[in-house]
């Protein structure tokens, strides 16, 4: 009986000082947010949840080439709804892990659906994290290339690692011209055309030499940064669609009755293209970059 009494008391202590020492992080949060990005809060938690699959496919098939057992804190930087974050807690029990994002509504997700002793989320700005030699491992998912200055993060990121820490990043760089013709065949029908100021075609690009330069730039060491191609299947036209809507910047702008019917033409679009296979699959060939980088013991 005491026995169990006192491995209660211990895992309570546990969780008490992982949240102590979370919490210490997490309040460092009072570094300036973008406002103006904030107020632009687009994203539908459930939505993302339930759609996208491509984007999990990528972090966990990262994730599972490194091993991070000594870590004794993580920080995953753009950690949407969280379930990407979550694992990660669960994988690592003894690292106080820390989910941070921009979205207040995908924060306020993240905490209600996924709950650990280790795990917390907070508000804030890739591009003005407040931590100082903080984290043994900075994550980040399908974000750097929504940043107005992804530099800018990078060194921020480099700033909140722990000498000798490591940054784990994997994101799309090129987009599709096959969608962004897509997008542009559909927002420039008369009856769209009226919600778009400026078009959001998923038109990025961003070359390995210029995110290499950027590490380099930070100070990070061993850079491994590798584009990936993969023909991405999704089950259905439908699962494709959302996968689109869940992640298109301007989804705000069109009134929410709309957006289905939005979303559904450009499918049919590109889908004219790129047919549906027999099993009425869709294929969508994608890329997103890998990146594996080493903040260094000192500077020589
Ligand atoms: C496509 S979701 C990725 C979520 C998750 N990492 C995943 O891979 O499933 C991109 C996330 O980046 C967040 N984000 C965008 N700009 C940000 C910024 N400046 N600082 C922090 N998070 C940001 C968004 O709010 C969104 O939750």
């Amino acid at each position: 009986m005491n026995n169990n009494w006192n491995s209660i008391i211990l895992v309570l202590l546990q969780c008490l000082v992982f949240n102590i020492s979370i919490w210490a992080a997490a309040t460092d949060m009072a570094a300036p947010v973008d406002m103006a990005a904030r107020a632009d809060d687009f994203w539908d938690p459930p939505l993302y949840d339930k759609s996208c699959d491509m984007q999990r496919r990528w972090a966990q098939s990262l994730l599972g080439e490194y091993h991070f057992h000594l870590a004794e804190r993580i920080l995953d930087v753009g950690s949407g709804d969280g379930l990407i974050t979550a694992g990660i807690a669960k994988k690592y029990p003894m690292a106080e892990v820390v989910g941070l994002d921009l979205s207040p509504k995908m924060v306020a997700y993240a905490s209600r659906t996924h709950k650990a002793a280790n795990l917390k989320f907070v508000e804030g700005d890739a591009q003005a994290l407040p931590f100082v030699h903080k984290f043994d491992v900075v994550t980040s998912f399908s974000t750097i290339h929504r940043l107005k200055e992804p530099e800018k993060a990078i060194k921020q990121i480099y700033r909140a690692l722990k000498p000798g820490g490591k940054f784990v990043a994997a994101f799309p760089v090129l987009g599709s011209a096959i969608m962004s013709e897509a997008i542009a065949a559909v927002d420039t029908r008369p009856e769209w055309q009226k919600y778009f100021s400026t078009p959001d075609r998923k038109a990025y690009a961003f070359s390995e030499e210029a995110i290499r330069e950027w590490l380099d730039a930070a100070g990070f060491l061993h850079v491994k940064a590798d584009t990936k191609w993969a023909d991405e299947i999704y089950e259905s036209e439908e699962k494709f669609r959302d996968n689109l809507r869940a992640t298109f910047n301007q989804r705000g702008v069109l009134p929410k009755d709309k957006e289905q019917e939005f979303f559904s033409e450009v499918v049919k679009v590109y889908l004219r293209k790129f047919p549906k296979d027999e099993k009425g699959q869709v294929h969508f060939y994608f890329n997103r970059i890998e990146i594996v980088a080493v903040k260094p013991l000192a500077r020589l």
